[in-house]
């Protein structure tokens, strides 16, 4: 972590959904008198970030990403917790103090076609977030200003006057970026951003941000399943499970040594990135809904590694090293699994012997 000052802290945040009603009478849906429970997206989620930084966060499919995206950009509203952006918490903007953040805060979405308004020439979708944030502009200028702006994200000025069913899905993400960058932002969340994209454009598309960070010192919070990806671009790795961070640390802490039995499994599961040595156990089964039905470590299921402690305890984040921090019980205390103690992972696993990192 670098010594510059946070641009974005994030602390203690929550957001919870209704869980779909399971119910299969209508009497209970109509009358509103089913059960309903609540799916906690977002669970005590805490993290900063540096001006200038990548900080790539990771994790499997329903465990918070998307969720926490929209909290960032403003687009939806945190239960409890707080998004401070340079010192002033986002959910108390006023009007044009959030006009202002919306401009300084852009997003880049994961399907570069529903991105795009289908009925919006290319020209079109990049004048009129200009236009919007600087009505005072000159048409004329904001015109060249997209020209310009299409240059910058290596796509032909030619293809300016196209819709977006006329162009590739490289070409798409490319202009969606291009869109993002028109209003002069500092800040980037990238959701899913190569995701809908071929192996070959998804490398274009990494470089044509690495190149943009550059020149134009973007701090960039980007979301990805893509570990390749990941090594590849991030300053700092989040791992997130169940709406949490189980372990943050530098890009080469990450990828070196991760701590975490999560972040181990999830490496252990790319090995074109990652060797997993032997004590690195993988997980079993899905991620589960997140209902809060039991006390303890969210892991504890899945978790080759669970003990006792694991059961009943939240692990907090300990500080390994700096910038360094890890939510587990086992790296907080290595000395205190309990060999007798086997989850069902374990078992099913055969290797209950090896309880090392
Ligand atoms: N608007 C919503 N209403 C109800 N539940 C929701 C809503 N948005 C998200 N969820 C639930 O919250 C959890 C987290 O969803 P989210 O989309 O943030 O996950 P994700 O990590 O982005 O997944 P993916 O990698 O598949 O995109 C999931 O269980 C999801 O079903
Ligand atoms: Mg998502």
């Amino acid at each position: 972590m670098t010594s510059t000052p946070d641009l974005l802290h994030i602390s203690n945040l929550h957001k919870s959904y209704q869980a779909p009603n399971q119910s299969t009478h209508w009497w209970p849906r109509l009358f509103n008198t089913a059960s309903t429970s609540q799916i906690k997206a977002i669970n005590g989620l805490s993290l900063s970030i540096a001006k200038g930084e990548t900080l790539c966060v990771v994790g499997e499919s329903g465990c918070g990403k998307s969720t926490l995206a929209r909290l960032v950009m403003g687009l939806e509203q945190p239960d409890q917790g707080h998004i401070n952006y340079q010192g002033n918490n986002i959910s108390g903007l006023k009007h044009k103090q959030r006009q202002d953040y919306r401009q300084r805060m852009q997003m880049v979405f994961q399907d570069p076609y529903t991105a795009l308004n289908p009925r919006l020439t290319v020209l079109h979708a990049l004048v009129e977030p200009l236009l919007y944030h600087q009505p005072q502009l000159n048409r004329q200028n904001a015109i060249d200003q997209a020209m310009a702006q299409l240059l910058a994200v290596g796509i032909d000025p030619a293809l300016a006057q196209r819709f977006p069913h006329q162009l590739s899905g490289g070409q798409r993400q490319r202009i969606n970026i291009a869109r993002a960058l028109m209003v002069q932002p500092e800040f980037i969340v990238a959701d899913e951003p190569l995701s809908a994209l071929d192996v070959s454009i998804q490398a274009q598309i990494l470089n044509l941000l690495a190149q943009l960070q550059q020149k134009q010192q973007l701090t960039f919070l980007i979301f990805s399943h893509n570990l390749a990806a990941v090594e590849h671009m991030a300053d700092r790795v989040a791992v997130m499970y169940e709406g949490q961070i189980c372990e943050i640390a530098s890009r080469e802490k990450i990828f070196n040594q991760p701590q975490h039995p999560y972040t181990q499994a999830l490496l252990a599961a790319s090995p074109q990135v990652y060797q997993a040595p032997n004590s690195h156990h993988k997980l079993v089964g899905d991620v589960p809904n997140r209902i809060p039905t039991q006390q303890g470590c969210s892991l504890q299921d899945r978790c080759p590694k669970a003990f006792e402690t694991c059961r009943h305890q939240t692990p907090k984040a300990i500080e390994m090293a700096t910038g360094h921090q890890v939510a587990c019980h086992l790296v907080a205390d290595p000395t205190s699994t309990d060999p007798t103690n086997h989850t069902q992972a374990e078992l099913e696993q055969g290797d209950h012997h090896d309880s090392s990192h």
